[in-house]
């Protein structure tokens, strides 16, 4: 990167944003000349193409990663007795997907190094209950920082416990086995169920879509039943058949259906994946360099390997610092036109769990990850200059 002190943003700089190219338009445009705006060819082929990109055997496409963490909640049977233990560091959606079916949020504390779901602290839970009293965990890959699933797995078989993988933020990101294997997120071989998101600011964006991917065939005929309203038209599943139009609502389910052009865009978009990633790894490398020795600055899960250049599977959703004076800095970046952004509130802190009992203080290691958390600008777009400008300003305000 070539230093540039005469660089001035002329536009906002967002902490992230999508990346829509005339082929993204002109996929679009076409679905939108064809026979089909809703269920069409591209649902299945962005399903496909999906599955093939995470390695998984089966993907559903649903209307945003709220609706696939609903669903995915209602096929492993969660119900006013199941307690799931999450993080209190993710966007609420993670947590609230276990109220939608009337179960118990158990929020565990997070690893301070990581801001990722801390193992001990859920084994630790899980040995002070009876066998059976927790019923599933939902770890959350933040930041794009893959969780070490191998790990969870261990421990949720010794408990019976499902898991689903909360992968919004790590499409392409991985995990090191202890084989030495990488094990991409979503691919299903430890998780029950992964999801993704396609909002505009994830690295695959559709504006609005999601994703969930599974091995289970169990699992996946679930999922598509109640993807739309419960309904099948299967002739193999049907109790009675009076002729073409027949079909039965055997379930309750819900109208969670993704529209075929906003498909055909996420088919274009995962064409880039690849691109985009390393693109993130690049950026993030920058900042690597630039904050590594700076007085001031913390980096978040920044390992040594990472430090030497060397590709440790975090998929960079977000680039995460720590500063102890962090609204002051969130301000001065603002009034340059730089727009980082807090990730996240704890989840527990939120008046609605609040109202369910949890109270300030109850999660310490969370609640000061989130006093000094602050997330830089991190997408593929964003230019060296642009780059630059926002280290020298974030070097600027710690060195005053
Ligand atoms: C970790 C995490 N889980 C779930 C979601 C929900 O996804 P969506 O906004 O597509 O409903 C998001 C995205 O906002 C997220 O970041």
């Amino acid at each position: 990167m070539t230093q540039n002190s005469e660089f001035r943003t002329p536009n906002p700089i967002p902490y992230g944003r999508q990346n829509i190219t005339q082929e993204d338009i002109a996929a679009v445009v076409e679905t939108l000349q064809s026979d089909f705006l809703t269920q069409g060819p591209k649902v299945a082929e962005f399903e496909n193409a999906f599955a093939d990109y995470v390695g998984a055997k089966y993907a559903v496409a649903v209307a945003n990663g709220t609706a696939a963490l609903h669903l995915c909640t209602m096929a492993l049977g969660v119900n006013e007795n199941s307690r799931v233990i999450t993080t209190p560091i993710t966007f609420v959606a993670s947590a609230n997907c276990v109220r939608y079916c009337g179960g118990t949020v158990e929020f565990a504390d997070i690893d301070p190094a990581t801001a990722l779901l801390d193992i001990d602290k859920v084994r630790a839970m899980l040995q002070s209950k009876p066998k059976g009293y927790y019923n599933g965990i939902i770890p959350v890959d933040f930041a794009g920082n893959p969780v070490n699933l191998e790990a969870f797995r261990k421990l949720a078989d010794e408990y019976g416990l499902w898991i689903i993988e909360d992968a919004c933020h790590a499409p392409g990101g991985y995990f090191t086995d202890s084989h030495g294997k990488k094990q991409l997120c979503g691919n299903g071989n430890y998780a029950d169920l992964a999801i993704f998101s396609f909002h505009p600011v994830k690295h695959i964006a559709t504006g609005e879509g999601g994703m969930i991917t599974t091995n289970s065939e169990e699992l996946y005929k679930k999922l598509l039943l109640y993807r739309t309203h419960g309904i099948t038209r299967d002739p193999d599943l049907l109790e009675e058949n009076h002729g073409g139009w027949y079909m039965e609502m055997q379930e309750l389910g819900y109208n969670y259906r993704i529209p075929d052009m906003l498909c055909a865009l996420g088919v274009s978009q995962l064409k880039r994946a690849d691109a985009g990633l390393e693109r993130r790894k690049e950026i993030a490398a920058n900042y690597d360099k630039a904050f590594a020795e700076t007085p001031g600055i913390e980096l978040l899960s920044t390992s040594p390997e990472a430090l030497k250049g060397e590709d440790t599977g975090h998929a960079y959703h977000l680039y995460i610092i720590k500063v102890q004076d962090r609204k002051g800095l969130y301000d001065f970046l603002r009034e340059h036109n730089i727009f980082a952004q807090v990730h996240y509130i704890p989840a527990h802190t939120m008046p609605y769990y609040r109202s369910l009992g949890y109270r300030k203080g109850d999660f310490p290691v969370a609640e000061h990850y989130y006093s000094e958390c602050l997330s830089l600008p991190m997408y593929p777009t964003l230019t060296d200059e642009e780059q630059v400008f926002v280290i020298d300003k974030v070097k600027e305000f710690v060195s005053r």
